[in-house]
């Protein structure tokens, strides 16, 4: 199968030198490209800024901002069959970004800041992608239950939680747990592990999902 796979945190500018964004290093992302690949599939890696080596035989497009993702994910999504939407996307961007660098003026500095796009949330309505919907979701609270809320709302097939408020778990971490949830109800835990041996096990029930749904339709 093909599978389209966002990776990495986004970048916001604020001024040529300074921009919003936050700790996701890809790994999780990065692991999940290379068990894709081990699986036998084809993978389009759309990743925002990471100092990892991205695997030799994905299909790579670099990207920094939310919208640059964005318009990568609509250009690709109709290619494939599976996507996962592991990027850590900034939920928003600074309204005007300055041409100049910004100067200290000693007085306190107020940045307004516009919703940048769901990519996640609009794979569906307005991508139109029928395939299998992965998402993640990062939470430092109530873990099943917003992840259950993201899933119905961005209408996936499965949602990924982890707890970033854990400490040797989520961003940047080698190891991650996670909680599997699926549009049928499903709900499991995987228990903590290296992200490399997690995404093999995702990536396995990906496929087990995916072929069960094609034999049921037969
Ligand atoms: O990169 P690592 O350091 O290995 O860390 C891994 C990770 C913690 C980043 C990863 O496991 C993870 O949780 N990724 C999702 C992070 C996130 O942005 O979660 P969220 O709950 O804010 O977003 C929910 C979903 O919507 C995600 O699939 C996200 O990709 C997507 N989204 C969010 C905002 C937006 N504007 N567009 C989106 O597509």
């Amino acid at each position: 199968m093909r599978y389209l796979i966002t990776a990495g945190p986004t970048r916001e500018p604020i001024d040529p030198v300074r921009y919003l964004g936050n700790r996701s290093s890809g790994k999780m992302g990065y692991a999940l490209a290379e068990a894709a690949l081990a699986a036998g599939h084809q993978v389009i890696l759309i990743t925002g800024p990471t100092s990892l080596a991205p695997p030799d035989r994905a299909e790579v497009t670099h990207v920094e901002t939310a919208r640059e993702m964005y318009e990568a994910v609509s250009t690709r999504i109709g290619e494939i069959e599976v996507a996962i939407f592991c990027a850590a996307v900034s939920d928003y961007r600074v309204a005007e970004t300055s041409l100049k660098k910004m100067k200290k003026t000693g007085d306190p500095l107020t940045l307004p800041l516009v919703e940048n796009p769901d990519i996640l949330g609009s794979a569906r309505d307005h991508m139109g992608f029928q395939g299998f919907l992965v998402g993640f979701a990062a939470e430092t609270d109530r873990v099943i239950e917003n992840a259950r809320q993201k899933l119905q709302r961005k209408q996936c097939d499965m949602l990924v939680a982890n707890d970033v408020s854990q400490p040797g778990i989520g961003f940047e971490a080698d190891q991650n747990e996670i909680a599997i949830l699926t549009a049928s109800g499903g709900n499991e835990i995987l228990s903590k592990t290296s992200k490399t041996e997690l995404a093999r096990q995702l990536i396995e029930r990906i496929d087990r999902q995916v072929a069960d749904a094609a034999s049921s339709r037969n």
